[in-house]
């Protein structure tokens, strides 16, 4: 019997996290959030000044890196076994993600530890090119969007709510500017495979978004 698996993408901010954490722990299924790997990237490569666009470097750190999960409820990662998770959601962070993420080397060297989660008895695998890219096999495939403007909202009010200083303007600008950048970029690129369930949470309840996603299991 092969490992069902569930593939969940889309851009920023459209809410794959908080979804495929509830239906992972709904069904009792392993959860890979992928854009980790890419944030935990980016923030090795920070740490080291290096050039984000450098591929060869990139892929340098990339295979130097030593990361670590802990799937329990809360994801920890360390690297190198300094804990980072707290470096993780900070906006900086993934923006530079985004960068090193349109290496197509560095996609490539990153594959197989994607791939690796794929343990029984399930799992739920959150990123950009999960149904297309790493796990096309997968049976049950979504892609979770919402509009610029709401994907835009969330945020700020997340941030606001954690007492951190957010400017709307400038979150719909880097919303935007990271949505191009995933989209447009040559190696596995941020659309929707073909077999996928197509939602827009922009007026939906989480609890409906979850629902609908659990359905398509069931
Ligand atoms: O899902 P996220 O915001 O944590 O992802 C951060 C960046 O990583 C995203 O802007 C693009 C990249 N990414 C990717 O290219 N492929 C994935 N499967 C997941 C993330």
């Amino acid at each position: 019997m092969s490992v069902p698996v569930l593939a969940i993408d889309g851009p920023s901010g459209a809410g794959k996290g908080t979804v495929s954490r509830a239906v992972a722990k709904k069904l009792g299924w392993h959860y890979l959030d992928s854009g980790s790997i890419y944030r935990s990237l980016a923030i090795a490569a920070l740490k080291k000044h290096a050039d984000l666009e450098n591929e060869a470097l990139i892929v340098d750190i990339a295979q130097s890196i030593a990361l670590e999960f802990d799937c329990n409820d809360e994801l920890v990662v360390r690297l190198d076994g300094e804990d980072i998770t707290s470096q993780l959601a900070l906006e900086s962070t993934g923006n530079a993600a985004s960068i090193v993420a349109a290496l197509p080397e560095v996609r490539r060297v990153l594959l197989q530890k994607q791939k690796d989660f794929k343990r029984f008895p399930g799992l739920v695998a959150d990123g950009r090119d999960m149904g297309t890219v790493v796990f096309p096999e997968a049976e049950n495939k979504v892609f979770l969007t919402a509009s610029a403007a709401e994907r835009a909202n969330r945020r700020y009010k997340q941030l606001i709510e954690k007492g951190i200083d957010a400017n709307l303007v400038q979150i719909i600008n880097e919303i935007e500017e990271r949505d191009r950048r995933d989209m447009e970029r040559q190696t596995a690129p941020l659309t929707m495979a073909n077999d996928a369930l197509y939602i827009d949470s922009s007026d939906m309840t989480l609890a409906s978004v979850i629902e609908e996603v659990l359905n398509l299991i069931r």
